[in-house]
């Protein structure tokens, strides 16, 4: 296949490269990843992470073990066990039946390449048209809150509400990005930090916790999250911590905006309730591991809770802003997102 790079993928040597996520921004780390059992490990630890990037990294590995003449049953297996490898991202379901449709094909080796290259292409221009429709809703000024990592390390492009972000930063539209650290796993500390820095946008980093006082404060003039799926009703199913700001942004009477491709629509879903919830490890919330080492504060033995997203509810939504434009609250209620 021919050679590419992403911000956290490349394709060199006909081989998958992804860059470990879970290593920065202490190490830049690119992991080599020739099989299934590899991916999917690398999807469950989050060395690649982020809704868009994960759908692309399985449809990647599929078209270069195709290339690399594994036959057509075999192929089948592997889509069904990426397909697999985490429930709540529904981009990973739609890349992979369109890799499914491809491996039907006659000459399914050059379908699968195509088709992935056309996926990745793809991604990268509904993040470009992400950021155009986001645009005009940051005002010169904007003081915006952020939540986990939508930027280019989670896509093949600029990214979704960092990619907003990012275009307002270069019209001089932002003044200050407060990031939310996000715990458990720290995505908004460790890499929207680190991404943000490299651009060049004002930024400061708070826990989580931090989020409402803020706001009282009047220090907050929107937020600005990404989804891991949306469902008919305009629910949306994001990192955990989402649907505190979604409500902490109501009380306050803040906008609060949800940035995605089309690929995170899931029209068949009918509400948040029917969106499944990845349930992780106890470990993430007992301690935190990263390239800055393991620490464990909670006793190994505490019962823990450990949902990996929320679902915010459509009502708690200022606006969906997708690559077609902004859908707004009546247009969701009136079926915009329904089959
Ligand atoms: O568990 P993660 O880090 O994969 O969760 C990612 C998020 O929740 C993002 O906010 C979402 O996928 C949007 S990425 C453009």
């Amino acid at each position: 296949m021919q050679t590419l790079t992403t911000t956290s993928l490349q394709i060199r040597d006909n081989q998958l490269w992804i860059l470990d996520q879970q290593a920065l921004p202490q190490q830049k780390i690119w992991c080599p990843t020739p099989d299934v059992a590899t991916l999917v490990d690398h999807i469950q630890t989050l060395r690649v992470r982020g809704a868009p990037l994960i759908g692309l990294s399985a449809s990647l590995l599929l078209a270069l073990l195709a290339e690399g003449g594994m036959p057509k049953p075999a192929l089948s297996e592997a889509l069904t066990v990426l397909r697999a490898a985490r429930p709540t991202a529904v981009n990973l379901m739609n890349n992979l039946d369109r890799m499914k449709a491809a491996l039907a094909a006659a000459d399914h080796v050059s379908a699968l390449v195509n088709e992935a290259l056309r996926l990745v292409a793809e991604d990268n221009a509904l993040c470009e048209r992400i950021a155009d429709a986001g645009l005009p809703l940051v005002p010169p000024g904007s003081r915006l809150l952020t939540h986990c990592n939508t930027g280019g390390l989670a896509t093949a492009g600029v990214g979704t509400a960092l990619g907003v972000i990012a275009r307002a930063h270069q019209q001089g539209r932002i003044a200050q990005v407060w990031v939310g650290e996000t715990r458990p796993l720290l995505q908004g500390g460790r890499l929207t930090a680190w991404e943000l820095g490299e651009l060049g946008v004002p930024l400061r980093l708070i826990t989580d916790s931090m989020a409402a006082s803020l706001m009282a404060r009047g220090e907050v003039d929107a937020v600005w999250v990404g989804a891991d799926r949306i469902a008919a009703n305009g629910d949306v199913a994001n990192k955990i911590g989402t649907y505190s700001l979604a409500v902490l942004a109501h009380y306050h009477g803040v906008p609060f905006y949800v940035a995605a491709p089309q690929t995170t629509l899931d029209r068949a879903c009918p509400d948040g309730n029917a969106i499944p919830i990845e349930q992780r490890a106890a470990s993430e919330v007992t301690g935190v591991a990263g390239s800055f080492g393991h620490v464990q504060w909670a006793p190994a033995s505490t019962p823990v809770y450990n949902p990996a997203f929320d679902v915010t509810p459509a009502a708690l939504i200022s606006g969906w802003v997708l690559d077609s434009g902004v859908v707004t609250p009546a247009q969701v209620q009136a079926g915009a997102f329904r089959p």
